[in-house]
């Protein structure tokens, strides 16, 4: 199948901390659903927003990627990382 293009943003810039929907750092902010409504701030009201403002800006350990990514790449990924929450990764 074709790798869409937010894998690929995915696999390059998120993966390391993000394997599988996980995270390595703090175990329990992973990238599900579940995970994602009740951590992710404004992510019940507006979910690719929301993703993308935590992309954009970081929090905590996980680094800011708006000087690193195009604002098309973060929308990208973004939708990428929301399709597999919606999935199930
Ligand atoms: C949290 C996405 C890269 C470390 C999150 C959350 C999202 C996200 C949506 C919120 C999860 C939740 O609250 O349940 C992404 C995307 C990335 C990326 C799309 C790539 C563009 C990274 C990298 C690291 C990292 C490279 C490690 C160096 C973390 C940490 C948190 C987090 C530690 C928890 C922040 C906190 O609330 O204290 N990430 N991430 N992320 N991410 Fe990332």
């Amino acid at each position: 199948a074709e790798i869409s293009n937010g894998a690929k943003i995915f696999e390059a810039n998120c993966a390391s901390c993000h394997i599988g929907g996980g995270n390595i750092l703090i175990s329990q902010k992973t990238l599900k659903k579940e995970a994602l409504s009740k951590y992710l701030e404004n992510y019940n009201s507006d979910s690719i927003e929301a993703i993308i403002h935590q992309v954009q800006n970081g929090k905590n350990a996980m680094p800011a990627f708006k000087s690193k990514l195009t604002s098309e790449e973060i929308l990208e990924v973004a939708a990428y990382v929301f399709q597999n929450a919606e999935q199930g990764w």
